[in-house]
């Protein structure tokens, strides 16, 4: 099979990582890609906010099969632009994408169909949005409606923040949702869906904020790992029963029936797990982590999902656990230095390693250098998540670059709950 994957960060060299392992796959392409998948794929340029670009691409690789990585296309609507075109398209329709492009349509969808998630308005304007200040306790969540890269989410803590957040996040047209705050853990929880199914593909946790113990801004994502006992069964069965089959059930009974992956982030409250939000794709770093495990072949995940026969796949997963470290650039996540060179990446191996990039390029005279904030995900996995950290935190003792940012305490939740003695020492205390 020829298979075409859409999109260039991580995620998608994990994604080409696991394609190429699968017998099936005999040539595969990826747009635009990076360094590191350029040398598994042949990469071409594409833009991914435009429809006609990707569906032009197609029309010259005629791939078996389309895998499209990030919310923006899949927002674009490339996926019902290319299977019009009769190509075999994995992931969400524009319609059925909704569930991440836009906050408002979520929270609504949500109580329609009564799934869990946290008490919420949604303002149109300045003025309805103060007028719903008074009901929600502080700290209060403000989110900006339509997709924003992982910036478009405040934890206002003073009336001061809050009101200067309503003014950063409403733009004319846009709406905003005000949300009461939620305390717990969160968890990211992938399901494989075609419609009509949810089946479940694994958990992981994500490290969202720039600094150790998680201090500072909110990033795309700084490190990942996944465990069994992140998902015990009954957690499962609740996640698959409370929210991501009552979604399935609801997008079909609203016309837009949801294929593709349904990423589920949830906060594990005292009363149970609720919604944060969805994402309708994988995500970045968490899949660079759940792919050294799965040992299902790819493009049968795919197809099952395509072909609506997700119930009756079986999606294995190695035991043991995984874990990513993102390395990235200086000034991430405001800004991002480009073009330095990278150091170590061909010396800095290890068995059970992969070393995913990001945002890399090759510079006119043949080095690897950095293209964007989050630059490599070094992943392991391992028998035990404390030997998967030991291996990922050895390669990247072994990778640098000038200004290279990462944490070094990726699981540090897991590890306090099921290896202490092996638990970085972390000064602060985050819930
Ligand atoms: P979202 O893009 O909606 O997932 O929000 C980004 C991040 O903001 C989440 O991963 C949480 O860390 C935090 N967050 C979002 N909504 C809430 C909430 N209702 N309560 C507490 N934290 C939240
Ligand atoms: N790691 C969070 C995301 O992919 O959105």
């Amino acid at each position: 099979m020829k298979v075409l994957v859409i999109g260039g960060g991580g995620r998608e060299h994990a994604l080409c990582w696991a394609l190429r392992r699968s017998p099936r796959v005999t040539s595969l392409v990826c747009a635009p890609g990076n360094a590191g998948i350029a040398a598994i794929a042949e990469c071409m340029p594409v833009q991914q906010t435009s429809v006609v670009d990707m569906l032009r691409l197609a029309e010259a690789v005629q791939p078996d099969l389309v895998v499209i990585g990030p919310e923006v296309p899949l927002a674009a609507g490339v996926v019902d632009a290319l299977s019009a075109d009769g190509i075999r398209t994995f992931g969400p329709t524009q319609a059925a994408a909704r569930l991440e492009s836009s906050k408002a349509f979520t929270k609504d969808f949500l109580q329609r169909h009564d799934i869990p998630t946290a008490r919420y308005t949604v303002a149109h304007s300045a003025e309805e949005a103060l007028a719903a200040l008074p009901g929600f306790a502080l700290p209060v969540v403000l989110k900006t409606d339509g997709l924003a890269a992982g910036k478009g989410v405040v934890i206002a803590e003073t009336h001061e923040q809050t009101a200067a957040a309503v003014t950063d996040l409403l733009t004319p047209g846009t709406a905003l949702v005000l949300e009461e705050f939620l305390q717990g853990e969160e968890l990211s929880f992938f399901a494989l869906c075609d419609g009509e199914h949810a089946v479940a593909i694994a958990a992981a946790q994500d490290h969202k904020r720039i600094g150790e113990g998680d201090t500072g801004p909110n990033t795309g994502g700084m490190g990942a790992y996944c465990t069994d006992a992140l998902l015990p069964d009954t957690l499962r069965d609740e996640l698959l029963r409370e929210v991501a089959q009552p979604t399935v059930d609801g997008m079909r009974a609203e016309g837009s029936p949801f294929k593709g992956i349904l990423f589920c982030g949830i906060m594990l409250c005292p009363d149970g797990p609720k919604v944060l939000e969805f994402n309708t794709r994988w995500g970045d770093p968490e899949t660079e982590a759940i792919l050294l495990r799965l040992e299902t072949d790819l493009v049968d995940l795919c197809e099952a999902s395509i072909d609506g026969r997700a119930d009756a796949i079986s999606i294995t997963l190695r035991p043991g656990a995984s874990a990513s470290v993102v390395l990235a650039s200086a000034g991430y996540p405001a800004s991002a230095q480009a073009g330095v060179p990278i150091h170590g990446l061909l010396t800095a191996t290890r068995p059970g390693a992969e070393i995913f990039h990001a945002g890399t390029a090759v510079s006119l005279n043949g080095e690897t250098i950095t293209a964007g904030g989050r630059v490599l995900a070094v992943s392991a996995s391992a028998g035990t998540l404390g030997d998967a950290l030991a291996t990922a935190y050895a390669v990247v003792d072994g990778i640098s670059f000038a200004g290279m940012q990462f944490r070094r305490d990726i699981g540090y939740r897991a590890l306090l709950r099921e290896e202490p003695e092996d638990a970085p020492a972390i000064s602060s205390n985050p819930g």
